[in-house]
């Protein structure tokens, strides 16, 4: 990549937040507590919903739907449910439910899950807004451009943060391209925290979600343009709730507190990427996703020290100042700092029992993924280093050996 090429991001990235500090943000209206999820049936009802499309994952449709749907019934709101979203949800999912959505008439959506249903429900309800545009048309930012449907969404893992973001991924199974959907119209209208659906998540699941919303706080955090005061502040709450929160909720599933504060944290975290990006761990997470059907958390808690670490000195000051913030390391010089951060979270991760890297990626896909990454990260993420072909292969290939190693200087 030339130098000239990497000026024209930069430039992009400049131009973008100057346009994006003009463009009508929403966030969701937030109801939170243990218990909340009672409080579905009078969200419908303020929207006029008379039926609604539920849409999840099998396991939560078996384990946490049946209460939710129960109040429905009291209520008197009809509804209709898909309830077969898959990790990494394909293309032909979503035109599953918004075929269903059409064929029952239903009036609204009602998300319940991880990030797949959340966000193949999102990118359902945005051809249910734009019938005539296929979901390949609408990828990259601000392509839906028509408001969806009432759409409330149930987070059941504290990770994506979908509940509040503008994003909703899928792959095309048949390319194995994995890719984003991003447009203020995908934040949802409504965002239910219930810290009790979150409480019986298994703890390889509760590790990975919740190191991939320390990811999009870390990545939000160091975008070098996009951040308002309120994303660094949020970023930096999410950052610390994650540090001190998620191992206790990965030791003790039932930890309601720390249920509900990575639900917070997941949020926040959401909030700030929706502002400020995410960077090169999430373009080449996604890589991994579509290929090998990696659990998106875990791709990102792989990734992230070694992308941390690549980025060198351009990463220090903030790094440091998160080492500071969540207590890893107050003294030394930023250098050190940030080593002492990256270096907790290996040790997080390590003590989530998840490994320091993949057996799976094959040497022949890596120009492939090489090139989805980068065609994913410029010009819009604004990350602390831009890449070239050079440096992505190199970060992939230290994820197959995953050798740790002190941030160099560069
Ligand atoms: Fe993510």
């Amino acid at each position: 990549m030339s130098a000239l090429e990497k000026a024209a991001y930069r430039s992009f990235q400049a131009v973008f937040n100057v346009g994006a500090r003009l463009l009508p943000w929403r966030r969701p209206i937030v109801v939170s507590g243990v218990g909340s999820a009672a409080r579905i049936p009078e969200l419908l009802r303020n929207e006029r919903v008379a039926r609604v499309l539920v849409v999840s994952g099998p396991t939560v449709a078996a384990r946490l739907l049946p209460p939710i749907l129960q109040k429905l019934d009291e209520a008197g709101i009809a509804y209709s449910l898909f309830d077969r979203v898959e990790a990494n949800p394909s293309t032909d999912t979503v035109e599953a439910i918004r075929a269903l959505y059409e064929a029952e008439r239903c009036e609204g959506f009602l998300a319940v899950g991880g990030g797949s249903p959340i966000d193949a429900c999102k990118a359902a309800a945005a051809r249910v807004a734009r019938p005539h545009a296929s979901l390949a048309q609408m990828a990259g930012l601000l392509k839906v451009l028509r408001e969806l449907p009432p759409f409330i969404a149930v987070p059941t893992t504290a990770g994506t943060g979908s509940e509040t973001t503008i994003a909703a991924v899928v792959t095309d199974r048949a390319t194995h391209h994995k890719y984003a959907l991003m447009d203020l119209n995908l934040v949802p209208k409504y965002a239910v925290l219930d810290p009790a659906l979150t409480a019986g998540l298994p703890p390889k699941i509760t590790a990975a979600t919740g190191m991939d919303a320390l990811t999009h706080a870390v990545e939000a955090y160091l975008c070098w343009t996009y951040n308002t005061q309120e994303s660094l502040r949020l970023a930096e709450e999410a950052v610390c709730a994650v540090f001190r929160f998620l191992e206790r909720a990965y030791r003790d599933g039932t930890d309601l507190e720390a249920r509900g504060e990575m639900l917070e944290a997941s949020f926040k975290a959401g909030f700030a990427f929706t502002r400020a990006g995410v960077g090169n761990v999430h373009a080449i997470a996604h890589t991994l996703g579509g290929l090998y059907d990696t659990p998106h958390g875990l791709a990102n808690a792989v990734l992230l020290p070694i992308v941390l670490e690549d980025y060198g000195k351009a990463a220090w000051p903030k790094l440091a100042r998160l080492a500071a913030l969540t207590g890893v390391a107050e003294q030394g010089s930023e250098r050190e700092r940030a080593a002492a951060f990256i270096r907790e979270i290996r040790a997080m991760n390590l003590r989530m029992g998840i490994p320091e890297g993949f057996d799976c990626i094959r040497e022949e896909d890596i120009p492939q993924m090489v090139s989805w990454a980068l065609r994913e990260a410029n010009p819009v993420y604004p990350v602390p280093v831009v890449y070239d072909r050079a440096r992505c292969e190199r970060v992939i290939r230290r994820a197959m050996l995953a050798q740790a190693e002190e941030p160099a200087e560069r």
